[in-house]
């Protein structure tokens, strides 16, 4: 792996620095890159820019490992809230949410119980709710969650990551469930013998995982910028690219979203708000390390 990818990568799970470095204009700035702010107010009117141009929304409230069961209630909540508020504006959007927000680390049958309440009234409203992967230490039992939420709740999509070892594995063993999937490279700093470090052999298994699921899965989201993949991706499957559809972060390749729907691909952004940001933000800073760490500098000047 890249020396600044991993330096940036221990940063954003580092305690101290995740309690002083937003303090920082210059981080705060660089932030606004990644998010429209810490709101919902704010991913909504983002959401209703994005949606003139033919890109609807997935959102995300920023949290993870939550340390009091009280803290996940109050993020399932705001969840809930936000389906009430895209429902009533009649929004093409979903959410997408991270399991050790809603309570994983402690009580996992409380999350399975906040995971049904939002694929509940996802359904009601139509839509999909995905679940983001984290590191490789909850792979097993997000895998698990997800195959028991699957069996009741069609509705659920899950995010798997190409640079695991075991994901070729875990999506034989999904198949026969009809999963939905939204497949990524991956964001976390892994070990070698739980990830490959490589980015060619990484592409090679995103290509080799999307060229698979592109004919099994009930539906594959492609989330990934790495454009010259998905065309890859599009020449190889039958169907073309009507067998996915693209997502991509909001404020990252902005005009390569655009051009790829009014060229005609199913496009979505997914739009990250909320006051936690620190280790999301490093994580996207560490995807482009060079080019993103100079903006970050520029800010400071
Ligand atoms: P790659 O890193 O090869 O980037 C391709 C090109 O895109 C780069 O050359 C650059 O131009 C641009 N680019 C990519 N990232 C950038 C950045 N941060 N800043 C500036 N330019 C950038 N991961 C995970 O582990 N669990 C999850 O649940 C999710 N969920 C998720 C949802 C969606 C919709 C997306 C798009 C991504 C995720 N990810 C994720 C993150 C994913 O694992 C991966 O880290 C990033 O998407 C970067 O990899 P790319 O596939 O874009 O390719």
């Amino acid at each position: 792996m890249d020396p600044l990818r991993g330096t940036l990568l221990w940063a954003s799970g580092n305690a101290t620095l995740r309690r002083h470095l937003p303090r920082f204009r210059a981080v705060r700035k660089t932030v606004e890159r990644f998010m429209p702010g810490e709101t919902a107010d704010d991913g909504l009117a983002a959401a209703e820019r994005l949606a003139i141009d033919g890109l609807p929304a997935t959102f995300t409230l920023l949290g993870e490992n939550v340390d009091d069961l009280s803290q996940a209630t109050t993020a399932a909540g705001e969840y809930l809230k936000l389906l009430d508020r895209i429902d009533a504006l009649g929004m093409d959007a979903e959410v997408s949410v991270k399991l050790t927000q809603l309570g994983f680390d402690l009580e996992p049958d409380a999350t399975m119980v906040h995971m049904e309440r939002l694929a509940d009234r996802s359904a009601e409203m139509g839509r999909t709710v995905w679940i983001d992967m984290e590191s490789s230490t909850y792979v097993e039992g997000t895998i698990e969650l997800y195959a028991t939420l699957l069996t009741r709740s069609p509705n659920t999509g899950l995010c798997m990551q190409a640079y695991l070892h075991r994901t070729w594995d875990d999506v034989q063993k999904l198949a026969p469930l009809d999963p939905t999937i939204r497949l990524v490279k991956g964001a976390y700093r892994e070990p070698k013998d739980v990830a490959f470090q490589d980015k060619r052999v990484i592409d090679e298994s995103y290509f080799r995982l999307a060229t698979h699921l592109a004919t099994s899965a009930r539906r594959l989201t492609l989330g990934t910028h790495d454009t010259d993949l998905v065309a890859r991706i599009e020449a190889a499957v039958p169907g073309g690219r009507d067998a996915f559809e693209v997502a991509m972060l909001y404020g990252i390749r902005s005009d390569e979203q655009r051009r790829m729907a009014r060229d005609g691909y199913a496009v979505r952004t997914l739009i990250a708000y909320g006051p936690y940001w620190y280790p999301w933000f490093m994580r996207r800073i560490a995807e482009k390390p060079v080019a993103n760490t100079l903006l970050a500098l520029r800010n400071v000047f």
